[in-house]
């Protein structure tokens, strides 16, 4: 069954605990968290007090998406927040098999992300080692934007991988996501929905949320 993490860059921060509360109560699987640092992506969003504020919200898991230059000055202050999972950008990491190590060293699952413009093949020779592969179908930075068309293409790709490999990573697909391409990014392959806008920007967060969910399982 396909899991669902809003994704809280998009939340009210006024709210942040009563809307995990509702998207957990909705039915959402996971709560994904975007750590901007202004220098891999242009923007700067939050840190891990934030994150442990989301953690003592929740019982669910916390996915942490570190869209930062240096990601290996982080990871302790991460986990030690509550990030359960911790993703890092294929593009910034020279060494991606010693972080991805350090990662599951300090107790959480690893994962890696690749830009819309980085082929999925980039990661054959880790994949084995990690616990999720995040496919950015939005250029990473903002939420809100529109979900990029080839990324169904890379999503088939990371399932080809994965079963060349007998790997065994959740495959998270992150940015643009709404109810209209929901079942064909379900049907190239997506194991984790990464929601934010058409979850935390709309009228009624309970029923955006239960309605993505209702989709993913009814499939
Ligand atoms: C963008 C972030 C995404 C984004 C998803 O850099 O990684 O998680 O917040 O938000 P929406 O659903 O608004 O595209
Ligand atoms: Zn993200």
């Amino acid at each position: 069954m396909a899991l669902l993490a809003p994704s809280i860059l998009a939340t009210d921060f006024s709210n942040l605990s009563q809307q995990i509360r509702l998207v957990e109560l909705a039915g959402a699987d996971w709560i994904h968290c975007d750590i901007m640092d202004g220098h891999f992506v242009p923007n700067i969003t939050f840190g891990p007090v934030l994150v442990n504020s989301a953690k003592r919200s929740t019982k669910m898991p916390i996915d942490v998406h570190l869209m930062v230059e240096k990601p290996d000055n982080y990871l302790e202050s991460f986990i030690i927040a509550g990030a359960n999972y911790i993703t890092v950008h294929q593009e910034v990491v020279i060494h991606l098999n010693r972080i991805i190590t350090r990662i599951k060293e300090l107790g959480a699952k690893a994962g890696v992300a690749v830009n819309p413009s980085t082929p999925v093949d980039f990661l054959q020779d880790i994949a084995e080692y990690i616990d999720l592969v995040l496919i950015m179908s939005v250029n990473p930075g903002f939420g809100g934007q529109s979900f990029i068309p080839n990324s169904l293409k890379k999503i088939k790709e990371a399932v080809k991988l994965r079963e060349k490999l007998k790997a065994n990573f959740l495959i998270e697909v992150d940015g643009g996501i709404d109810s209209h391409n929901t079942l064909s990014i379900l049907e190239a392959g997506c194991d984790v929905f990464v929601v934010g806008t058409s979850i935390f920007k709309t009228d009624n967060i309970s029923a955006a949320t239960t309605e993505l969910k209702n989709l993913i399982n009814d499939y």
